[in-house]
């Protein structure tokens, strides 16, 4: 299967997640244009909207090692059910990743979903907004 090797990075990533707060873990694994791939697990504050999800930990740390081209990113929790990105990671995802990036999600049933960025952000804010 085509996105078995970014789901078990993504899952093993979730070992790494700090959540002693809500106790859900979530590891992601972001893969660039190139077959790089970047993990990243959710870091939860006491003060708890200072949180960062699995999501924005991966990108960054691929952003921060130069890299500007994304294919996909796995997103897998320690729940039986799929984890979408939430809505503020969408809006970063699509940011630097832009509204191709695909979005592997799987269940404890090994179901997947592959869904293109744009589909879970639609008529969405970007960037060209602010250079009119
Ligand atoms: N979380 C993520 O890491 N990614 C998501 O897409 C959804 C939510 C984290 C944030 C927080 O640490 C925990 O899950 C519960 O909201």
């Amino acid at each position: 299967m085509e996105y078995e090797n970014l789901l078990k990075l993504a899952k093993e990533a979730t070992a790494k997640s700090i959540s002693p707060y809500s106790n859900f873990k979530v590891g992601a694994a972001l893969e660039t244009n190139d077959g790089k791939i970047y993990k990243g697990a959710n870091i939860e504050s006491s003060s708890y909207s200072l949180t960062i999800c699995a999501e924005r930990t991966a990108l960054f740390t691929a952003l921060i090692e130069g890299e500007k081209h994304f294919k996909s990113i796995a997103v897998v929790s320690s729940s039986e059910d799929y984890c979408p990105p939430c809505g503020a990671c969408r809006q970063v995802l699509l940011d630097f990743c832009g509204p191709d990036l695909e979005v592997v999600l799987n269940n404890s049933k090994n179901e997947l979903k592959v869904i293109k960025l744009s589909e879970l952000i639609p008529f969405s804010f970007n960037g060209d907004y602010l250079n009119k």
